[in-house]
């Protein structure tokens, strides 16, 4: 499908690096969560298989699947008018070759009316990455710490090898990625390598030298933890929705209960 009009296309996301205004990423799982993040201004909005762990409860995202990811893609796109859309390819559609990945970039662009996918991996990625864009389809890289990996790097850990990001980040960007995520990358490194590549790069976890940031939008509204600190260290809470949607649970239960609810505003009386 085509790039909606009005919506920012990646060459707009690259030319915010050069002009210096920085990009702002959540992610996003359905329609009116995505229409509240385009409206209030976030330049991307990413269908994250992080939905494996925020929405679904699951303790990796491995488990997301094409069809999952497409349905949540779908709402996504649907809603945004102005935000640039980017799909997360779920565990393992890119790590099983060029042409696997492309069928299944496809399918996503076919089938839902997002702009771009992200693709998780360093340079061993990078044939891949090459052939989804070779197809006609944007590419958003992933580098620094790769959820989709842990079962091989057995958990999850601040990347401090600055070569090894380095090299993993221009072999993507080399392959055609218009930008790269940077996850839990030690801060200086991060920097370092931002300055160093021509593309952006989007932070999470990687301090305030990437050229864009994302959060994961239960993390940044408390949805998934009952309390504040048990957020991630690198997410800042902008509102409590765990306190505000728990104080209505716990308000509506007592209505019911007592007959306080519903009241005559709330019902229908005889017709007049
Ligand atoms: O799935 C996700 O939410 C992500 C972000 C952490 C960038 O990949």
């Amino acid at each position: 499908m085509a790039n909606k009009s009005g919506a920012l296309s990646v060459l707009k996301i690259q030319k915010m690096k050069e002009s210096g205004e920085k990009i702002a990423m959540v992610t996003a799982y359905d329609y009116p969560t995505a229409q509240m993040a385009d409206a209030a201004g976030l330049d991307v909005i990413l269908v994250g298989d992080s939905v494996g762990t925020v929405v679904q409860g699951r303790s990796t995202t491995l488990s997301v699947t094409l069809d999952e990811t497409i349905y949540h893609a779908e709402m996504v796109a649907r809603a945004a008018k102005r935000a640039l859309v980017v799909v997360d390819m779920p565990f393992p559609c890119c790590q099983l070759g060029p042409d696997e990945a492309v069928r299944a970039c496809a399918r996503v662009l076919k089938e839902t009316e997002a702009t771009a996918v992200k693709i998780e991996g360093g340079a061993s990625r990078a044939e891949t990455v090459r052939a989804v864009v070779e197809a006609g389809i944007p590419v958003l890289g992933h580098c620094g710490l790769a959820p989709q990996s842990v079962k091989a790097t057995g958990g999850y850990f601040i990347q401090r090898d600055v070569d090894r990001l380095y090299a993993d980040c221009a072999a993507i960007e080399e392959a055609g990625a218009f930008a790269i995520v940077l996850e839990c990358v030690q801060r200086d490194y991060a920097e370092e390598v931002s300055k160093k590549l021509r593309v952006p790069t989007i932070g999470i976890g990687s301090g305030v030298g990437c050229d864009g940031q994302v959060l994961v939008f239960h993390d940044m509204f408390n949805y998934a933890n009952k309390e504040p600190n048990e957020t991630p260290k690198h997410a800042r809470v902008y509102c409590d929705l765990h306190k505000l949607v728990d104080r209505g649970f716990r308000d509506y239960v007592a209505d019911v209960k007592s007959g306080a609810f519903p009241g005559d505003t709330e019902s229908f009386g005889p017709k007049k």
